[in-house]
């Protein structure tokens, strides 16, 4: 008997200080209010041979599967949403990261949904409590590299109305896992106060490039809760390119419309593909620590982004990553600073995320002590910022005169990044896609 009170105690502690990074699923009893049993037998995918990377839990890398598959999604939902001709740029890790938390509190219709839309029904394993814990080993593989050239970090943080109770193993999961601690905050009386307080948060966050997510009046007495999660990336390229190689050269947004961007230059080797069937050129360049990349796909002349857009999915793309090359590569890519911002509620309630944004249907009990079950989201932001330059950070601008010799070889590739682009920034070895938008114009902001 005595023993057993020992390992219990223990087991607490464990759940409360130990490193989640090492913990088996045993170890740690994370269990949410409702738990979601996938209703299909089989995936679509479920029967194609996958080739785990090598040192990956198979549910990770599932997990980070089905967190891409989410990426394309969202993202060919802004695509349409978007006239052809303005960037996008967003965090797709963030955003599902951000949505896990809330399903920690999620029943019913409510927490199916945000399975399906998500895709995390797509991962085997057949119980939602399992996701989380899959998160945590997932952020574990994310952000803490011992590599420390690239920057990669990421803060979750929940802020609560402060005279409300939370329910306490909610606040243990969400800490554990996200390491999202809760912050009581006076949003009643003090609505507008709040929201400066998290925006400071989230600017300090992200070494100030994110301000003011939360816009003006959408705090008000009524907001019970807060959930915030911040990604900041920082990464120097593995090859830089000189600052004698950036010249002015023309970006054509479309056949008609051009302007003029700096663009940088260098011939050098890189994975790189050439996709005749699909109509695409992919390069990825990597930063250094080499465990964090950026990959680009230009379309081939006379098809346009769009087309490239239309037909994207993880198949086809892990296809183009899993048969690139190492080769030498002249490379041309425009100096650049994209920033974006917009309401997440629309763009997920068209992918079926109906329930949790609806007053009336949304099933949050596991939220709020006692299964008080009167919460439902009303909004969901994002804003997201992008600068590339010869360095992979800020640089002062030059216009420098390119002579190029003539070519010692006449086969060699080329990569112009003079028209629109997708990129995304990855961590290559479990592919899990951190970043990801589209280059329409670069122009205004490539000095
Ligand atoms: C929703 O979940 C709660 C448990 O939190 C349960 O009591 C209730 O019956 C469920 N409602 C429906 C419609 O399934
Ligand atoms: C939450 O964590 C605290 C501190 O680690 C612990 O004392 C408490 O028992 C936990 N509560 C629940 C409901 O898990
Ligand atoms: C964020 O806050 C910490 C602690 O207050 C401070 O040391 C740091 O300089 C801040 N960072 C930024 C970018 O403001
Ligand atoms: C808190 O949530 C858990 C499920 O995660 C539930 O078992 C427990 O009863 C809730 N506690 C309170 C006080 O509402």
């Amino acid at each position: 008997m005595r023993l057993l009170a020992v390992l219990a105690t223990c087991l607490c502690g464990v759940l409360a200080v130990d490193d989640i990074c090492t913990a088996k699923p045993k170890d740690l009893p994370l269990e949410p209010m409702c738990i979601y049993r996938s209703q299909d037998t089989a995936g679509d995918e479920a029967a194609e041979p996958d080739k785990i990377p090598e040192l990956t839990n198979p549910r990770v890398w599932e997990l980070s599967k089905a967190n891409s598959r989410f990426a394309l999604a969202l993202y060919k939902n802004m695509a349409d949403s978007k006239s052809a001709t303005s960037n996008i740029f967003m965090s797709p890790i963030s955003i599902s990261t951000a949505f896990a938390m809330t399903k920690l509190g999620a029943c019913n219709k409510t927490l199916a949904e945000i399975m399906q839309v998500f895709q995390f029904d797509s991962i085997k394993e057949k119980t939602s409590d399992q996701v989380h814990f899959f998160f945590a080993k997932l952020n574990c593989r994310l952000y803490r590299k011992a590599d420390t050239t690239a920057e990669l970090v990421s803060a979750n943080r929940l802020f609560g109305e402060k005279s409300l109770a939370f329910n306490q193993t909610y606040q243990n999961i969400s800490e554990v896992v996200y390491g999202a601690k809760l912050m009581p905050l006076n949003f009643k009386e003090k609505p507008e106060l709040s929201r400066k307080t998290i925006n400071d948060w989230v600017s300090n966050k992200t070494e100030n490039r994110i301000t003011d997510v939360i816009p003006e009046g959408v705090l008000n007495e009524n907001t019970v809760l807060v959930l915030v999660n911040t990604i900041y990336f920082k990464g120097q390229w593995m090859n830089k390119f000189e600052k004698e190689s950036v010249f002015k050269a023309d970006f054509h947004k479309t056949d008609k419309e051009s302007c003029s961007v700096s663009m940088m230059y260098q011939e050098n080797k890189f994975r790189y593909g050439k996709f005749q069937k699909d109509k695409v050129k992919v390069l990825e360049l990597p930063y250094k620590g080499n465990a964090i990349t950026m990959v680009l796909i230009l379309p081939m002349t006379g098809t346009s982004l769009a087309e490239v857009e239309k037909d994207l999915s993880l198949k086809r793309l892990m296809g183009w990553l899993d048969t690139m090359k190492e080769i030498t590569v002249a490379t041309q890519i425009p100096r650049f600073r994209i920033e974006d911002s917009f309401s997440l509620k629309e763009k997920l309630q068209k992918m079926g995320l109906v329930d949790l944004f609806d007053s009336n249907k949304a099933s949050l009990p596991g939220i709020l002590e006692n299964g008080r079950d009167e919460l439902f989201i009303s909004e969901a932001f994002h804003k997201a910022f992008l600068e590339v330059n010869e360095e992979g950070s800020e640089a002062a601008a030059s216009t420098v005169l390119i002579a190029m010799g003539r070519s010692i070889n006449l086969n060699r590739e080329v990569f112009i990044a003079n028209k629109p682009f997708l990129l995304m920034i990855r961590e290559a070895s479990i592919n899990a896609m951190i970043f990801m938008g589209r280059v329409a114009d670069p122009c205004g902001s490539s000095e």
